[in-house]
């Protein structure tokens, strides 16, 4: 009876809340034992679960933004200003979320998007991720460090390299770079453009985090808790004057990365339209729409408010995706409705791989899809094709009003 299953699952989710909060969630503490991802309903439920687990260090870099966090506040509230139009009384008995991007069939349109940092959230978390990928079939973004599973049959199919144009520097260290890449399974190389200098993110400031924490494992601790630091281990801080001693990367190096490969070339970063002109010009395969999670340059706007002015800038010449704050399958829907290829997110499948690794992610990612094709089916959509510019009407972007996230 579905209302006896579904009190039957609240009153799981219930006893599994009133023991997490019982259980001593200082750092340090014996961490519950957890088996059973299908009790939590949505991906905030994973969130919710993954604060209760992790160092609050490493929750804080997790879910911070930069400076402000005006603009992480709003790639959630600009959902809010897009409303869904459904259509009734159409044929939506079979429910199709696959879809191509650049001549690549796709299990559905949400992909895994790259985050540094993994280790602070679960051992092994890159690896994990990408096992998490692969188990749900979704297309796969690496931060790298996992070439030897990347060449394994257990990784995901469609997976692409990561990088910040760290190995652009000469033309000799771009080719070793892209040769590795052409003699992997690699469908192509990401290069996230807006972070070439980092923002201040002033939780992890606060906190005292070492950048480097995260990358080697979890945030150290003795046995009073407190952190552990070593002399040659630099906080993060402010009031210093920005600069890079190299050159970076600009137009010319992706023209460059262009000649040099056939592998595709996704640019992400990109909040204008301008920037998805000249990413068509120098020939890229696609781009990203993103501010980063919002952990860059603040007061950007959301990614769906910028979406619109990069899909009209493309029109039509190379997909665009997106991401930010995108968690809901209406989320999705509304992006997709606005001319969006594929829809990224990275907070939730982490929130996922903290709380269960692998299966954690992949669990994410399926709980993401499944909310897609009920509010597709919902809205009278049963396919990606049938999805266009009418399912959604435009609010003024304006947040005035007071709206909370
Ligand atoms: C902990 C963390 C680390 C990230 N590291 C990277 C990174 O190394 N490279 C990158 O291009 N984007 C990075 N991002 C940004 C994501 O790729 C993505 O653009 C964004 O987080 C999507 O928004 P969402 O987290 O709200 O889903 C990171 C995001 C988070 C949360």
């Amino acid at each position: 009876m579905p209302v006896a299953h579904g009190l039957h699952r609240r009153e799981a989710l219930r006893q599994l809340s009133a023991f997490l909060l019982a259980s001593p969630l200082a750092v340090g503490a014996d961490k519950p034992e957890l088996t059973d991802s299908t009790q939590l309903a949505n991906v905030f439920d994973f969130r919710d679960l993954a604060r209760r687990l992790l160092d609050p260090v490493a929750f804080d870099y997790m879910a911070e933004g930069g400076k402000d966090e005006i603009s992480l506040a709003e790639n959630r509230l600009a959902f809010r200003r897009v409303i869904l139009r459904p259509r009734f009384l159409t044929d939506v008995h079979e429910i199709s979320v696959s879809t191509e991007l650049l001549g690549r069939e796709m299990d559905s349109p949400i992909f895994v998007c790259p985050a540094g940092g993994k280790n602070c959230f679960r051992r092994d978390g890159e690896e994990e991720t990408a096992r998490g990928a692969a188990l749900a079939n979704a297309m796969y973004i690496s931060n790298g460090g996992v070439e030897e599973f990347l060449a394994s049959g257990d990784a995901p199919g469609h997976w692409w390299q990561y990088t910040t144009g760290g190995q652009f520097l000469t033309e000799n260290t771009m080719l070793d770079f892209v040769e590795r890449l052409e003699d992997s399974n690699c469908t192509g190389i990401c290069f996230t453009v807006d972070n070439m200098l980092v923002s201040h993110r002033e939780r992890s400031i606060h906190n005292g985090l070492v950048r480097t924490w995260c990358n080697l494992g979890a945030i150290p601790r003795d046995e009073d808790g407190n952190l552990v630091r070593s002399p040659s281990d630099r906080t993060w801080i402010t009031g210093e004057y920005p600069g890079r001693v190299s050159p970076t990367p600009t137009w010319d190096t992706v023209k460059q990365l262009r000649d040099m490969t056939d592998l595709k070339i996704m640019l992400k970063g990109l909040m204008i339209g301008e920037d998805v002109e000249k990413a068509v010009a120098v020939g890229a395969d696609a781009v990203v729409v993103s501010n980063h999670g919002a952990r860059q340059l603040d007061h950007t706007g959301s990614t769906i408010e910028a979406l619109p002015e990069c899909v009209e800038a493309a029109s039509g010449r190379m997909p665009v995706l997106v991401d930010g704050g995108f968690r809901r399958g209406t989320d999705v829907l509304k992006a997709l409705a606005m001319g969006a290829t594929a829809v990224g997110v990275a907070r939730p499948y982490l929130w996922g791989l903290t709380c269960f690794g692998s299966e954690g992610v992949a669990r994410v990612l399926h709980l993401l899809k499944t909310e897609l094709a009920l509010d597709m089916g919902m809205s009278g959509v049963a396919n990606i094709a049938d999805i266009d510019a009418s399912l959604v009407r435009r609010r003024n972007w304006s947040y005035e009003g007071g709206l909370q996230p």
